[in-house]
């Protein structure tokens, strides 16, 4: 079942002292969705933002807010970002004890449910609930950063989860994050991704430069 390529712009690499005017400037520059990386210090080695800042941006943009959370235990702020005005929430698996569970409170939250694998985490820790989700995200780098280099042992997790979904029938988005740049761009897409995280990618070179910075994902 092939999906439309979407440009999640990750707001990782915007300015923070001016996001409110970064989210509306790559809104304007055609991002589709809007990648919201949430950081505990706990799970991964980094610390960014909570469900206050994704409420003070919901106003900048009618755009998907897909906000991938990176916190353990996730459990206790589903219901946090949810009233924030996330659109997807995306957990790890590792980042609570009960992924099934996580998966049913999400999507009772009314929003669209997430799980990402990190790049040591296996496809088949999916086979018990593609069926529950509606977008699988594929960490191309480990998580916690920006500006790494795309693992490319992931383009074999990306194939077989293609396969999944397919095989499913279900359109299930797939995911990749992490490197994304105009090389490694067209080596996710064809290995199946449909939806690709780019931060440092588009928002390089100024406002200025955003429009041609997610016009040259999409065209890769
Ligand atoms: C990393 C985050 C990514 C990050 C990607 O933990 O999940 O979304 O912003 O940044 P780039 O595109 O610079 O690799
Ligand atoms: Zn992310």
């Amino acid at each position: 079942m092939s999906q439309p390529v979407r440009i999640a712009a990750s707001i990782l690499s915007a300015d923070f002292a001016r996001l409110g005017e970064e989210v509306r400037a790559i809104d304007a520059a055609g991002a589709d969705w809007i990648h919201v990386d949430v950081m505990d210090g706990h799970f991964v080695p980094n610390i960014t933002i909570g469900p206050a800042v994704v409420k003070a941006l919901r106003p900048h943009t009618a755009k998907t807010f897909d906000v991938h959370l990176m916190i353990s235990p996730v459990d206790g702020f589903l219901d946090a970002f949810a009233e924030a005005g996330a659109d997807i929430i995306t957990v790890h698996p590792e980042a609570g004890p009960h992924l099934h569970r996580t998966l049913q409170r999400i999507k009772a939250l009314g929003k669209r449910a997430g799980v990402s694998l990190n790049p040591a985490t296996p496809a088949k820790m999916l086979d018990y609930v593609l069926e529950e989700v509606d977008l699988v995200l594929v960490m191309s780098v480990n998580p916690g950063f920006g500006g790494q280099s795309f693992i490319t042992s992931q383009l074999r997790k990306i194939e077989a989860i293609r396969k999944s979904i397919d095989r499913l029938g279900k359109p299930i988005d797939l995911q990749v994050d992490g490197g994304i740049d105009a090389a490694t761009a067209p080596l996710a897409i064809a290995a199946g991704a449909n939806v690709l995280v780019a931060g440092t990618a588009s928002f390089r070179g100024g406002a200025g430069a955003y429009a041609a910075n997610i016009a040259g994902l999409k065209g890769a």
